[in-house]
């Protein structure tokens, strides 16, 4: 799908990667519908987009209210225009072990990163089919694709995202509706700051290997040519990605690393 002309709705816009696609998305004379709950950020990222020749909305709601999600749907589904493509960046990550966590706080992780997202897909996609079509994206994370220390209901949320839109893509050919995930390794983003720890309290703290990791700017440039080409699954990363494919081929090997990893 090309850029230029259409509707797309990103979520998760206020930061990272989520902004960064924004940005990249907003040199093609688009219409941009951008989402998260930090309003000011939003306005901020907004502004850029408009500089760079698109136009822009800004709809703030929270992931992990129902009622928000529907709420921002409605304002959406209210102005009667096509929706080309729905983004979804706004997801939460986590730093905490197992024997520690609250069960409330697996439950926000899967608050916001599956049912915020699965609530806000179910309330476009019907518009979007009785248009004709249209371009799903959610965004997990290697850790969707394996299990990882200190991320267990992060990683297990992001597992979940594959088999529901996995699902939905199988339903939907006849609609349409192409779905793409993206699956990011490490990129130099907050999403380690704004980590939930075992209070459900962000965690505050930079990962060293997050730090180290690709730029936002460049993995948006990787997704958005991915997006163009409808790509199903969109690996982006660095050297850490060659994970994905130890866990899928050398399975002993990924058990081996993955119980002498360091958490952080
Ligand atoms: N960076 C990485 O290395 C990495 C790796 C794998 C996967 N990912 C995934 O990539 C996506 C983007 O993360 P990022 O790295 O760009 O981190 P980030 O800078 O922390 O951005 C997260 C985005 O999600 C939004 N968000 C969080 N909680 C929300 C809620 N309750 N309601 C609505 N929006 C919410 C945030 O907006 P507000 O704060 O304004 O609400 C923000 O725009 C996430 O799904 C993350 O899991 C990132």
């Amino acid at each position: 799908m090309k850029f230029n002309g259409k509707n797309i709705w990103i979520t998760g816009a206020s930061s990272g990667i989520g902004e960064a696609v924004a940005i990249e998305i907003s040199k093609h004379k688009t219409f941009l519908i951008l989402s998260g709950r930090n309003e000011e950020a939003l306005k901020e990222v907004a502004e850029r987009c408009q500089n760079n020749g698109s136009t822009v909305q800004v709809i703030s709601f929270d992931l992990s209210s129902e009622e928000s999600v529907l709420e921002a749907a409605d304002k959406v589904l209210s102005q009667k225009i096509k929706i080309d493509g729905l983004y979804q960046f706004g997801g939460i990550s986590q730093r905490s072990f197992v024997s520690e966590t609250p069960l409330a706080v697996d439950r926000k992780i899967f608050e916001v990163n599956f049912f915020g997202t699965v609530a806000l897909t179910k309330a476009i996609l019907p518009w979007m089919i009785e248009n004709g079509g249209g371009q799903i994206a959610v965004t997990s994370s290697i850790v969707g694709k394996f299990g990882f220390p200190y991320r267990s209901a992060y990683s297990a949320s992001k597992h979940a995202l594959h088999g529901y839109f996995e699902s939905l893509r199988a339903e939907n050919v006849q609609n349409n509706i192409r779905v793409s995930v993206i699956i990011p390794g490490r990129i130099k983003t907050n999403v380690s700051l704004n980590s939930l720890n075992k209070n459900g309290n962000p965690h505050g703290q930079m990962d060293e290997g997050l730090d180290k990791g690709k730029s936002a700017e460049w993995s948006s440039r990787k997704i958005c040519r991915s997006l163009q080409n409808e790509r199903k699954e969109i690996l982006v990363g660095g050297a850490e990605l060659i994970m994905v494919y130890i866990r899928r081929f050398f399975p002993r090997l990924y058990y081996f690393m993955a119980s002498r990893v360091k958490p952080l």
